[in-house]
Parts: structure tokens; sequence; C-alpha cells
């Protein structure tokens, strides 16, 4: 294939940038009475809104011959259908079959998976019902009463998210999330809990990674201190992972393993038997709520025609300020408290897949790929950072999402998040003229040379693109919907940029340089091995750590 840059799809882009970058979204809304509802799209509880973007009817019509032209469309079908398009690791990308409604069956090298995932949904389904009904006892016969799911990264940030997005609907044991190698966040949380109806998840895909079963060593030994009898250990401790060895020489029963498979990758693992946590916090009608919501996206994925795609025009969008406008970030705005965890879930969610700068045929790329991925709940984030926003030098894309139900009604509380919510893009998107300044001035009764000074400082250039994400209600299923989406927005900018959105290589140095001197540290000598700095530190930790 022709190299991205090259196509005449990419040039044909390049050239609409150059004519088409000074226009002003002002003007285009200005121009068309219909571009709401040209460029907005309803998927059952949720209204996809990207009239506020510097684009037009064109626009998206070149982004989508970019799309055709770099084979989305069949690595789509690719995905669904079980093909190895995880290159660097050969295995098949498939969170989609986790969330599978019907029997339809997918093929994995030769192997139906729609069977296993049932299974394990019902091992998942009956364990909750036990835990959940009190019919499963801790070691003195009392029932459990709370959860510690300990994991990292996709096996952390995924459930954590998710427990925390559905908390109105949380009607069984509490969860409750250890990640950090710092053993201070296992002390806090073992330090309100009681070990006799306390379930630890310890959830890792490898389980081999070093802060899980680190936490979960502590975590066990915490128990056993307490509990006396390594007999316990199985009512106490469950284990998800793919790797029945590692869980069996860590100590727990594979009676209690719960399964899933190397085609489900760590950051798409929530819809996996990683979702336990949340299962058991909400139970599993719940739980299979929220995969039949993600299944809704990805049916809207496979099926609805690029131009009305959100997944495919959120993905291009990117691309189009990633690529084009040099933008570097791409904010996630949730004006919702429950999704406070949604921007770093993405972060890793969309980081951690295309943070690559090598192309899937092994060779540098010459064009910029993932975005820095941020972002904190509105309103917090207006007295924070949006002043960057609004006036800054920098353009960012911006994703504003919110909720048209509220779950917790409280006094005017919704109206005011809401109207804040909606003035945040009409302000990005319109800005304030100088003349506009100046008049509003001049009303206040400024004389003029304030009204001169203050007006350059009080104008706004607008013109700053936006997608606003509105739901019905923050439900399960609308959960669902709203992550699939993001996920295959991924999956689009990683085929479009040619890179390998599915493993994450980029993360093993640090891994391994960490292990060498942990070595040096146990050993305890003079670090002399490395760079200067990394040594002085090195040195200087060893004497600062003694007393
Ligand atoms: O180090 C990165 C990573 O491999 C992530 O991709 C993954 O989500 C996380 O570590 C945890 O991995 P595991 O589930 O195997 O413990």
């Amino acid at each position: 294939m022709i190299s991205l840059t090259r196509s005449p799809a990419w040039e044909a882009l390049l050239e609409h940038y150059r004519e088409s970058c000074d226009l002003h979204m002002r003007d285009l809304f200005n121009a068309d009475s219909e571009r709401f509802a040209k460029f907005s799209i309803q998927l059952g509880d949720l209204l996809f809104d990207y009239s506020k973007n510097r684009i037009t009817q064109k626009t998206v019509t070149l982004l989508m011959d970019l799309l055709r032209d770099r084979g989305v469309i069949e690595r789509r079908e690719a995905m669904f259908s079980g093909g190895h398009i995880n290159v660097t690791e050969d295995r098949a990308v498939l969170h989609v079959a986790l969330r599978q409604q019907d029997e339809t069956p997918v093929y994995v090298d030769g192997e139906n998976v729609i069977p296993l995932v049932r299974q394990m949904l019902k091992k998942m389904r009956d364990f909750c019902d036990h835990v959940r009904s009190g019919e499963w006892k801790g070691y003195t016969g009392q029932p459990i009463t709370d959860i510690v799911n300990i994991g990292i990264g996709g096996s952390d940030l995924g459930p954590q998210m998710v427990a925390q997005a559905l908390t109105s609907y949380v009607d069984g044991p509490r969860p409750h999330f250890v990640s950090n190698a710092d053993g201070t966040q296992l002390s806090e949380i073992l330090r309100n809990l009681d070990p006799r109806t306390t379930l630890f998840i310890v959830a890792s895909k490898t389980f081999t990674t070093q802060e899980t079963l680190l936490n979960a060593g502590s975590a066990k030994k915490w128990f056993l201190s307490r509990a006396g009898n390594e007999e316990f250990v199985a009512k106490h401790f469950v284990a998800l992972s793919t790797n029945r060895e590692g869980v069996q020489n860590f100590g727990i029963d594979p009676e209690n393993m719960f399964e899933f498979w190397d085609w489900v990758g760590g950051r798409y693992s929530v819809w996996s038997a990683i979702g336990l946590s949340v299962a058991l916090a909400i139970g599993m009608d719940r739980f299979e709520e929220f995969l039949a919501g993600a299944h809704e996206a990805d049916v809207h994925f496979r099926t609805a025609q690029p131009e009305r795609n959100i997944p495919m025009l959120m993905a291009m969008l990117g691309i189009w300020y990633n690529n084009f406008y040099g933008c570097g970030t791409q904010a996630i705005l949730p004006y919702n408290q429950y999704l406070s965890r949604f921007p770093a879930y993405f972060q890793q969610g969309d980081m951690e897949s295309n943070g690559k700068s090598i192309s899937v045929d092994g060779v540098p790329v010459n064009y910029g790929t993932g975005p820095i991925i941020w972002g904190e709940p509105g309103t917090n984030g207006q007295h924070a950072f949006f002043q960057l926003l609004h006036q800054g030098t920098k353009l960012v894309p911006c994703d504003f999402i919110a909720c048209a139900q509220p779950l917790n009604p409280m006094g005017k509380h919704h109206t005011v998040l809401i109207s804040n919510f909606f003035a945040q893009t009409e302000a990005l998107m319109r800005g304030r003229t100088l003349a506009e300044a100046k008049a509003e001035l001049e009303a206040q009764g400024l004389a003029p040379n304030r009204v001169s000074a203050l007006a350059p400082h009080k104008t706004f250039t607008g013109n700053r693109p936006s997608n606003t994400f509105l739901l019905k209600r923050l439900t399960p299923f609308n959960l669902g919907l709203l992550m699939a989406l993001y996920e295959h927005k991924i999956f689009v900018q990683g085929t479009i940029w040619n890179i390998n959105s599915f493993d994450q290589m980029g993360v093993e140095l640090g891994k391994q340089l960490a292990k060498n001197i942990q070595t040096e540290l146990a050993e305890g000598g003079r670090a002399t091995r490395h760079d200067a700095s990394t040594n002085g530190l090195i040195n200087a930790y060893q004497h600062m750590s003694r007393d």
C-alpha cells in the first residue's frame, strides 16, 4: 500500500486543510441553519453532536475517503471475525466477542469462542449470586461485605472506572481497588476492612505483573495473620487471569479462577472476567446490560455507513486535528461526577494503544500518531485549565460528555451543571470578537482608555473544536455503549496510522531496568553500572533512607 502521507486521499485532505483552515465555525453556523441536523447522530439514548468542529461536508467526505482507502472496513471485519490483527503478538483481538448477544460463532484459530464466553458468564453469575445472597461465607460463617480488586492497568482502571460510574446501582458488597506498588494504598484500604467479611479478587491477565503479585502477597499475609489458617484462603481469594499455572502457584484454587483468553487485551478486558468486581457490586443482570450496551455500539460500528458512523467520525476528526492542525492532545471532559475516572481510563485505552512510532511493517512512521489524552470532570476543570482551552496558544479538541437526567436530583444542581456544559462548547466555538469585548466594556461604563486596554484580554478567538456526547441517563447499558464507541475510535485511528494498537512493548524497558535496580538495592553496594545521574540518585537514596 502506498504510504499514508503520499496517498492521494491524504494529499486531498492536505489541500483541503490549506483552503479551509481559516474558516470560522461561527460563520459556518451562520451560513447553514441545518448544520446541527447535518452533523449530529442519535444512537439509542446517546446524541453525538460533532457540528462544533472545523469541518464542512467536504471535510467529512475527504476524511471518509481516507478511511476507506486505508482499509479500515476490511480490518474491522478482520477484527470481528477473529483475524490475528495483533500482529506482533500474533493474536486475535476479540473483546467484541465478550459482549456478543447471540450465538453466531466467532472462530479463533478454528475454535468457536462464544461457548467459552457463555460458560464464563455463567460461572460469574453463579458466583455473584452466591456472594450477593450471603450463601458464600467467609471463614467465620459471615457473608462478604467488601471486595478488594487487586490489579493494575487494564486489570484495575476498567473495573474501577465502571464501578465508580455505576455507584448508584451498587446493591452488593462494597468494591475497593488496589493497584499501586506504594504500600500506602493497600494499607489505607485494609485499615477499614474486616478479614472475616472481605473477598480479595486478584486480577491479572498474565499473573506475572510485579505490582499485583506484590499487593496480592501482602493482602494474603494480612489475611493469614488474622485468619491463621491457609485453608481459609479459598473462601477469601479468587483470581481473574489467563494464566492457570500462575494462579495455582500463588496458592489460589483453580476452582476459584475466572478465566479469560489471550485474545482479550488488558485495556479491553473489563468486559471479561476482569469485570467480576463490578458484577459483584451491581449484580450480574446489570453487568449484562453493560455488555449489551457495548454490543449496540459494536453493531453500529459494524453496520453504519462511515459518514454516519460515530466511532469512525470520532476517529477521523481526531486525525484531522492531530495530523493536519498539529494538535498534540485531546481532552475528555465528563460533566458527571460518576464519570470522573473516564478520562484516566481512556488515557490508558488510547495512549497504550496508539502511543507507537513503529508501523506494523516495522518501520518508523513519518506522521503523528496517538495524542495525549487527559481530562477532569466539569465544572471543576473550568476553574483550573479551561483558561488555556479558551485563550491559550494551543488548540485542544475536546469531548464533552453529560447526561440529561441526573441520578441525584438536588435543587438547582443539575441545571447549573448542564448550563455550564452547554455554555463551554458555545464559548469555545463562538469566542468573543474585539468589537464585542469593547461593546461590553463600554456598556459597563468604563473610560475609553480602559476599554482599549482591557478589550484585547477579553477577546476570545473561538473556533475551538469540540464534540458533545449527551446521554439520556447514566445506566449500565449507556455506559457500555459510550465506552465501546471510544474503543472503536482507537481501533480506527490505529488502522489509519498503520500501527498495532494491541501490544504495549513500550512499557517493557522500564520494567526490566526496575528489576535490575531492585537487585542492586537489595545488595546494598554503591551503584556504578548506570549513567551518572541514575548512579547518583541511587547512591543518594541509599544514604537518605538509612535514618
Ligand atoms: O504494563 C502494561 C500492562 O501490561 C497493561 O497493558 C496491562 O493492562 C497491565 O500491565 C496489567 O497487566 P496484567 O493484567 O497482566 O497484570
